[in-house]
Parts: structure tokens; C-alpha cells; sequence
């Protein structure tokens, strides 16, 4: 983590006044800031890696990154999780091209060094050319230094001494935990993510999850269009573009949510199939809890993690106007095939990559970047509730479903998080 004496000053980045909410427009762009995050948030905080049921039985693994770091993901013998870095401790090379897989060794590409789940360098072809002194114990994979696990979600953190991961969900865990519920007493199973890109900064997205305001207005064709010929997925009051009902919510450990206070509705479900899915959530949670994890939300764990109700999607930072977004459908392990396949099609038909709802966003996404640019537009402003908040018993505040909430929440803790090292 670098000192970063040539590092701009962040707390400056951010007006947060008791009538006035800005935030710089350096915010999203330039090499330094990109740099700065990467080095300050990414590799300093808590990041997400995979859902445990992506490592289904012993060798499973899975290579992703961690902020810009290349990682493994594995599961060993014992069942026990690793996230290893993914560089051949030898001459540097890309242990693991694969995406995913089942393997007793890694074994590299470059001069067949292999290693096992857990790291361990078990394989060094022709290792009698090597000195008397050659320890290959020295030469096992870098481990990243904390990987935790909290409803099925693992995580990993780069920095060793980051606070204990439920710390860092604070406030969102009650929303995790009501997501987990929506399993009705099985397991969640994540599928093959759809992918896309934008020419854009990653916090674009990261703000745009829990933005209840934009909907009506980028996405008014979409609702017209659901409308017009598929009868209603989206709870929408389509004679207001700015909706009524709802809530949004902003922790101070920057997550964030949206909730629209009634169910997504959906198609495609029979009625006895759904009744029998609501009355094992009753069962198991009584009739408020169960109305409870019925209701629509969708909320950010800082900085790039998005679950929605049927779905999760990853933002990854590519560079400062790039950004790569992993959108996984969430299947439930036993559930009645209606009940998946529904939430196979919200996947793919709303907010994948070829939803009728993402496009428009990514659109929306490139032109703030391009925009940007424009001499004069120093700052865009988030004031949107600004005193009119409630406070939630046990920390955050709650606005109405228009609110900036959530997008202050986490621009607090992305100074909070930058500023460190003395600047
Ligand atoms: Fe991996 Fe040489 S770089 S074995
Ligand atoms: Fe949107």
C-alpha cells in the first residue's frame, strides 16, 4: 500500500455539508485516482470473490481478480477455502488460464512447476539441476492474506490486518441475511455469468444500483415496452417516472440499498408453484418474515458488489474509463423448475447483459465519462434527501426510493478509505 505523496487531496473531493452533497468530478477519471483505488480500496478492504457453490467439492476452483491482483480461488481436501494469487512462484508466469474447474494440481504452462489446492509447490520437473540449499517449501503460492465467508458469499482481502469481515458488513448483513432466506431452507447455486463492458469509470455502475431516481426517465421505453406486451416484471407506478413508494438506505460502512416496498412481480409462475414457494417462506419465517424477504430490494457492498433479488453482478474495474460487470444468476438448489427457470429469465431479460433494462444504463454510463471531460463540470451534486433522512435503530440512514442515500454512504467511506497514508 503506497504512501502516495503525489496523491491529489481526497478529502477535498467531497462536499458534505448539512444543505449541499458534491463530489468532484476528478473522481472518476485520471490514472492516479484509478491507481490510488485500486492500491487503497481494493487491496485494502474486503472484496468479493465467489459464492461457495461455486466450488462445489474438493479441487474445485475458480480464477478471478482481487481489485487488479490475479487470483485462484480453490477448495482442498479437508473442504477448506484458499485464495491463492495466481503467479507461478518460479518466473511469474499465469499459473491458471481456466475459468473454472475441478483439479488435484495446478501445473504451469511456462516450465511444469506444479502446485496443489492449497498452494503447496508438490512438483518441480527435473529439481536435481537445482542447488543443495533450493527450498521448494520458499516457493509455495502466495496466499492472499484473509479469505472469509458469510452466507455463502467469500471474500478476500489483501490487506492482513483489515477488520473482521462482519465488521465490514455491518449494517447490510440484516440484508444479506434476508436475501439468504429467499432460498425458502435450501442452498443457493450460482450459475455462468453474463459479462459486459463500458467505456466508463467502475463507480458509475457502483451508484447506479441503488439510484431509485433514474429509473422513470432512462428506462421509460423498457416499462412501456414490458407493458405494451408482456404484461408487468417491474412494480412500477408508470403514470409517475419518479416512484413513491420504497425506501433507500445508506451505512456508514458505505453499503447501500433500494428497496421499491412491494414484490417484483414476475410471470411465468403458476400459481399453486408459487403459492407452495411462499408458504415453505411463511413456514420457515412466519407471515411478516416472509413478506419481508418478498419484497424487492437490491443493494451494494462496497465498493462492488451488487445482490439483487435473483441475480448478483460484480464490478470490476478495468481501468479509469473501463469497466467490466459479471452479472451471475442466483438458481435455488431443489427448487421447482418455474421457480428457476423465472429467475434464469430475470437474468436474462432484465438485468443481463442483454436485459431490456442494463442497456440502457451502459449507455447512460459511457456518455457520463465523455461528458466529464466537458471544461466546467466540476462537480456533480447528490444532495437528494439531504435532511430529510430518518436514522435506522443500530446506525444508517433511511430516504425515500429517489434519495441519494446510498450514493452518499458510499462516497463517505471511499474518502475515508483514500485518504489514508497522511493526505
Ligand atoms: Fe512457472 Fe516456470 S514460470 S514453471
Ligand atoms: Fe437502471
Amino acid at each position: 500500500m503506497s504512501a502516495g505523496s503525489n496523491s491529489p487531496h481526497y478529502p477535498d473531493y467531497i462536499v458534505d455539508r448539512e444543505n449541499e452533497f458534491t463530489v468532484s468530478t476528478d473522481a472518476y477519471r485520471g490514472q492516479k485516482v484509478f491507481e490510488d483505488e485500486i492500491d487503497r480500496i481494493f487491496h485494502c478492504t474486503w472484496i468479493f470473490l465467489c459464492h461457495e457453490s461455486e466450488l462445489p467439492e474438493a479441487g474445485s476452483y475458480k480464477s478471478t481478480l482481487l481489485g487488479l491482483q490475479p487470483v485462484i480461488v480453490t477448495r482442498d481436501r479437508a473442504g477448506d477455502i484458499h485464495a491463492l494469487l495466481n503467479v507461478c512462484t518460479h518466473r511469474g508466469a499465469t499459473l491458471c488460464r481456466s475459468e473454472k474447474g475441478k483439479t488435484r494440481t495446478f501445473v504451469c504452462p511456462y516450465h511444469g512447476w506444479s502446485f496443489d489446492t492449497q498452494g503447496k509447490l508438490v512438483g518441480v520437473p527435473d529439481a536435481e539441476r537445482y542447488p543443495e540449499c533450493f527450498d521448494k517449501a520458499s516457493r509455495n503460492l502466495h496466499k492472499v492474506p484473509r479469505v472469509a465467508s458469510y452466507a455463502g458469499l467469500v471474500f478476500g482481502s489483501m490487506n492482513p490486518d483489515v477488520e473482521p469481515l462482519e465488521d465490514f458488513l455491518g449494517g447490510a448483513r440484516k440484508h444479506i441475511d434476508i436475501w439468504a432466506r429467499r432460498a425458502a431452507g435450501s442452498r443457493y447455486v450460482m450459475g455462468t455469468p453474463h459479462r459486459y463492458m463500458f467505456n466508463g469509470n467502475w463507480k458509475f455502475q457502483s451508484e447506479n444500483v441503488y439510484d431509485g431516481y433514474h429509473p422513470g426517465f432512462v428506462h421509460r421505453s423498457a416499462f412501456n415496452t414490458i407493458k405494451k406486451y408482456s404484461g408487468s416484471f417491474v412494480n412500477r407506478e408508470l403514470n409517475n417516472p419518479v416512484r413513491q413508494q420504497g425506501y433507500t438506505r445508506g451505512y456508514e460502512e458505505g453499503h447501500g440499498t433500494l428497496e421499491a416496498g412491494a414484490p417484483l412481480e414476475s410471470g411465468g409462475v403458476d400459481d399453486d408453484v408459487r403459492a407452495a414457494y411462499e408458504g415453505r417462506l411463511t413456514e420457515l419465517y412466519g407471515e411478516e418474515g416472509a413478506a419481508e424477504v418478498l419484497t424487492n430490494r437490491q443493494f451494494l457492498i462496497f465498493p462492488n458488489l451488487t445482490i439483487f433479488d435473483f441475480n448478483i453482478r460484480v464490478i470490476q474495474p478495468i481501468a479509469q474509463d473501463r469497466t467490466e460487470v459479471y452479472s451471475y444468476p442466483v438458481l435455488i438448489e431443489d427448487a421447482h423448475p418455474q421457480i428457476n427457470n423465472n429467475r434464469m429469465l430475470d437474468a436474462q431479460t432484465r438485468i443481463g447483459t442483454a436485459g431490456i433494462l442494463s442497456a440502457d444504463d451502459i449507455d447512460v454510463f459511457a456518455g457520463n465519462q465523455n461528458a466529464l471531460k466537458g471544461v466546467g463540470a466540476d462537480t456533480v451534486v447528490l444532495s437528494r434527501g439531504l435532511g430529510k433522512e430518518t436514522e435506522e435503530e443500530g446506525g444508517g440512514k433511511v430516504g425515500v426510493y429517489s434519495d441519494e442515500t446510498p450514493q452518499r454512504a458510499f462516497w463517505r467511506k471511499w474518502v475515508r478509505l483514500m485518504k489514508q497514508a497522511g493526505n
